[in-house]
């Protein structure tokens, strides 16, 4: 064998068992190798291929699945443009749509579904790209996350030859999304807005979070064959037929329809049927049938002339508001929410609105006792339209904002020029402080895990936090004495605490929870400044002469540090060794939110998961530091099955024990 031929074999070989590889961990949710030696056969073929293009297989899998950091997706050019859909919102608007172009009979109607638009290639039956819209004309390349969504069939049943491309929509369920959603606000992660949203951001992953997009589970549904006639179909309802008999999903709220009086009636029948199926939908899409007179008809540079989406108009429904409670945020800020009488809206039982401000209470007249149309648009919570006065019957009473604190008691101010009233109390205010808690303890903040909603709530009532560097002064019995809290969750919150503490300056200056300052200002302020003292002797207009610091921050950031109980606060901080200046590679570590800036971890027993040395390797990656002795200096003793000798001696130590979970949890975030 020439050289030559040993590379071309080593590289089939590789072919097979990256493939082999990659159908155990994507489709069958079973590896039998790591990551890091999945990755390196990737690369070892990435080497290759460079070296012997001649033997490369040109739309091979890992192009795409591995070695390419996911950072910044590539770019992808849509050969045909994925376009837009004009809008219609009643049935004149309708027939006019396609009365225009004489299109009077045989339509497809499908459910509008509320997600975001990808297309897919494959090749022989094989998926090998997948890319989000972008722009119509050019999109991301996402076909590694694509590759972990369940539904998303990775072969074709029956394949045609050759490439074809699909086109539909990645959603989130909303029984998914209600879960998600309940699990970020226990953890006081502020929830995503809708499942839109959700889908969204879930899909766009880098390669190193997309363990992500599994976890929460994404589906999609296939709406549109691109170059149908070549395949011998002529009608979008054949098509629709022909992408779920390959075993691509499609939607079943699908119909053929005669007339526009058909449409109409497909129209109206899912008005309210929409609301049992389990995704989002907001309108119908009805597209000419035969695709065959697509191409004729036309398209404008956004939008077909052969399909349009009827949107649905924004649901509403009358209820009665039974009281008007106030809620006082981190900040300080009051604000109204109307109890409503329970009322069913697209599809959810709904018991409170937003009512943003007493400014817009005033102008809209709305009393408590008041009937009130209530609507709810994309987003999840719903908010009150309008006051039914014709409903009055004289008993309902003029809300006025309070003038003492519902919490503190303490003088509400309305300062003047803002909409806003407040609660001044921000060193001692309950309600202020059990926020504060939470958006410290948030992901951009210190991250610390399990100590979200709940937990900060007990320990405010509980009285055991005054001030949130307290938190760091609490031992297990301070925890487990807490309502609901046992064992377990005392020893995983210890754990997170201490971890917490090794968090960049950045986390520490975004954690404080200043006013207007969120984790990219806090980021400005940490490059310009590079250490808290810095920055507490800078002037305001030091501070608002850094590009991207407008005047309204610096003066709130001046402010923070004038205050004589922040200063403590900072004092407290340092004194419990938290970084309080920038270090090399924070920003690196910040972005994965899980520094762990030189901590000695010693590992004993065995782990389920992963070897120790992989769990060494990991622990290295994000700055740790792994031993294999147990002294006074180890912060962490990871205990596995069968732990021994080491698990012992870290107790006589009182050094902290984490479980496999609590140690996963503290690398996976
Ligand atoms: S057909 C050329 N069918 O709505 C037209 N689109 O507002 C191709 N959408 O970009 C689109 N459900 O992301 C079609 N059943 C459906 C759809 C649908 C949702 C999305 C799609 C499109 C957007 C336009």
């Amino acid at each position: 064998m020439n050289d030559n031929n040993i590379f071309a074999a080593r590289m089939n070989e590789l072919y097979g068992l990256i493939e082999y590889h990659a159908d155990l961990y994507y489709n069958k949710d079973n590896p039998e190798i790591s990551d890091s030696e999945y990755d390196s056969l990737v690369r070892e073929l990435n080497q290759l291929e460079k070296d012997y293009p001649q033997f490369a297989r040109k739309d091979f899998l890992t192009h795409k699945v591995g070695g390419v950091p996911n950072d910044l997706f590539a770019k992808v050019n849509h050969e045909v443009p994925m376009l837009s859909l004009d809008n219609v919102f009643d049935f004149d608007e309708l027939e006019n749509f396609f009365g225009r172009i004489n299109l009077t009979s045989d339509f497809t109607c499908e459910m509008k579904i509320d997600g975001l638009a990808v297309s897919l290639i494959y090749e022989d039956g094989n998926f090998i790209r997948g890319a989000t819209r972008g722009n119509g004309h050019v999109g991301e390349d996402l076909t590694s996350n694509l590759m972990l969504i369940d539904s998303l069939p990775k072969k074709l049943i029956n394949p045609p030859s050759g490439k074809i491309e699909v086109r539909g929509e990645v959603l989130m369920t909303l029984e998914r999304f209600n879960n998600i959603n309940k699990i970020r606000e226990e953890n006081g992660e502020t929830p995503f807005a809708n499942p839109r949203n959700a889908a969204a951001g879930t899909l766009r992953q880098s390669e190193r979070n997309n363990h992500i997009i599994k976890e929460r589970g994404l589906d999609i549904f296939l709406y549109y064959l691109v170059d149908a006639e070549k395949l011998g179909i002529n009608t979008q309802f054949e098509a629709l037929n022909w992408l779920s008999e390959h075993g691509l999903p499609t939607q079943k709220a699908f119909e053929f329809c005669k007339t526009l009086d058909d449409v109409e009636k497909f129209i109206s029948k899912w008005e309210n049927e929409r609301h049992k199926l389990n995704y989002v939908t907001d309108g119908v899409v009805i597209k000419f049938n035969d695709l065959t007179q697509w191409q004729k008809i036309g398209s404008t540079s956004h939008a077909p002339k052969w399909a349009v989406a009827f949107k649905y108009p924004p649901e509403e429904a009358k209820t009665k508001i039974l009281e008007i409670k106030i809620s006082v945020g981190r900040t300080g800020v009051l604000t109204p929410v109307a109890v409503l009488e329970p009322v069913r809206l697209g599809g959810t039982q709904v018991q409170r609105a937003g009512l943003h401000n007493a400014d817009d209470i005033a102008r809209k007249d709305i009393r408590v006792g008041d009937v009130v149309k209530v609507r709810k648009a994309a987003e999840i919570i719903p908010e009150v339209v309008e006051v039914d006065k014709s409903a009055r019957t004289g008993g309902e009473k003029i809300f006025t904002m309070p003038e003492r604190c519902p919490f503190c008691n303490s003088e509400i101010v309305k300062i003047p020029g803002e909409v806003a009233f407040r609660c001044p109390n921000r060193a001692s205010c309950p309600a202020q402080l059990k926020e504060s808690i939470k958006y410290f303890a948030s992901r951009d903040g210190m991250n610390i895990k399990g100590l979200g909603n709940r937990l900060a709530s007990n320990l405010v009532d509980a009285g055991k936090v005054k001030t949130l560097s307290d938190i760091y002064k609490l031992k297990f019995e301070d925890w487990i004495t807490l309502d609901k809290v046992r064992e377990r969750m005392a020893n995983f919150v210890l754990s997170q605490l201490e971890l917490s503490k090794s968090r960049p300056f950045v986390n520490l200056l975004t954690a404080l929870g200043i006013r207007d300052v969120g984790k990219n200002a806090a980021s400005l302020l940490v490059e310009h400044f590079g250490n808290i003292d810095a920055l507490i002797n800078a002037s305001e207009e030091e501070i608002s002469s850094i590009e991207g610091i407008g005047s309204v921050i610096a003066k709130s950031v001046h402010e923070f540090f004038r205050n004589e109980e922040n200063l403590i606060l900072i004092e407290n901080f340092r004194n419990l060794g938290f970084n309080l200046s920038t270090s090399r590679g924070d920003s690196a570590i910040a972005e994965s939110g899980k520094g762990l800036n030189n901590q000695i971890f010693v590992f004993t027993g065995t782990l389920s998961t992963m070897t120790r040395e992989e769990a060494g390797e990991k622990v290295k990656s994000l700055g740790g530091k792994v031993s294999n002795s147990v002294s006074s200096k180890t912060d962490f003793v990871v205990a596995g099955d069968k732990a021994g000798s080491k698990l012992k001696k870290a107790e006589t130590l009182g050094i902290k024990i984490l479980s496999e979970q609590e140690f996963l949890n503290v690398i996976q975030f």
